[in-house]
């Protein structure tokens, strides 16, 4: 089935977030495949998401998706976790067959979880992520259909991402937050040798958070595992690849008002961009 309002030519590749974190990951990808054009939507105006229920989160993003299809995208990554963890499945069975079943949602835990295996050496691994996304247990379910050995702690975090939203994140009371649940997190396993952050806004906090975690510790940041997981995607899909458009452009949409959005958008990606302001 085809929607007869999205446009069938080639278009570029949409990435969503429900505010500023999908940009960390829009610039590990447009880093390895500086060639295609992007298309990137963050739902600053309804973010967090991490705190909102699965049927609300679902219907935001399904709403986002269908924005992104409409506007051309063939292919769009869901470069949120609690989006991923929360709507994909259900955009993938229930949206994607009504809308236009050529087209295609990606989300960023799966390949984060396959690089996982390969970077623990003692198996016992800590997430660090929004409520949302440690309690639909996604990153526990998808370590061990893949590392049955892997032992997972999981710790909620629901003020890291209001705290990069505000730009409070380089701030002293943030030390309060990122070393609280620090330590929650090693209280349950104080084995871990590895510390996903499970959300795509945490690198910005990388700083603080390499101050409270032990130098042996791994801490992954998702963008790289999902930069080359869509590399080779587009590789073995070339019916996708074939629809994506290589300009190497890249446009920026925000639910909220560009005066809010470029400030801290421009302090994450490092340069200065232009942004436009989208009704959902
Ligand atoms: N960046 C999103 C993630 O990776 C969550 C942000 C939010 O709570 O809206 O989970």
């Amino acid at each position: 089935m085809r929607h007869a309002s999205f446009p069938d030519e080639s278009g570029p590749i949409g990435v969503f977030d429900s505010g500023y974190g999908g940009l960390t990951i829009l610039t590990q990808i447009r880093r390895l495949l500086p060639e295609y054009d992007y298309l990137y939507l963050g739902d600053n105006a309804r973010t967090p998401y991490g705190t909102r229920s699965f049927e609300v989160v679902y219907e935001y993003t399904s709403q986002c998706v269908e924005q992104l299809f409409q506007m051309g995208c063939h292919l769009v990554i869901l470069a949120c976790n609690t989006a991923s963890a929360k709507a994909l499945k259900s955009i993938q069975v229930n949206d994607i067959p009504q809308l236009d079943e050529h087209r295609r949602v990606l989300g960023i835990i799966r390949p984060t979880v396959e690089a996982i295996g390969n970077i623990t050496q003692n198996r016992h691994v800590g997430i660090l992520a929004t409520p949302g996304t440690i309690k639909s247990m996604s990153y526990p379910m998808e370590i061990y259909k893949l590392y049955p050995d892997i032992k997972v702690s999981g710790e909620a975090c629901p003020i890291w991402v209001p705290l990069v939203e505000s730009g409070e994140y380089q701030s002293d009371g943030a030390d309060y937050f990122v070393s609280k649940h620090i330590s929650h997190l090693l209280d349950k396993d104080p084995e871990i040798d590895t510390i996903v952050l499970g959300c795509t806004h945490y690198p910005l906090l990388l700083n603080k958070i390499r101050k409270y975690v032990p130098e042996n510790i791994n801490i992954i940041s998702q963008g790289e595992y999902v930069a080359v997981s869509l590399q080779d995607y587009l590789k073995r899909h070339t019916e996708i690849d074939g629809k994506c458009t290589k300009g190497g452009s890249c446009r920026y949409l925000t639910t909220e008002s560009v005066e809010t959005f470029l400030p801290a958008a421009t302090k994450f990606l490092n340069e200065s961009i232009k942004a436009e302001t989208i009704c959902i």
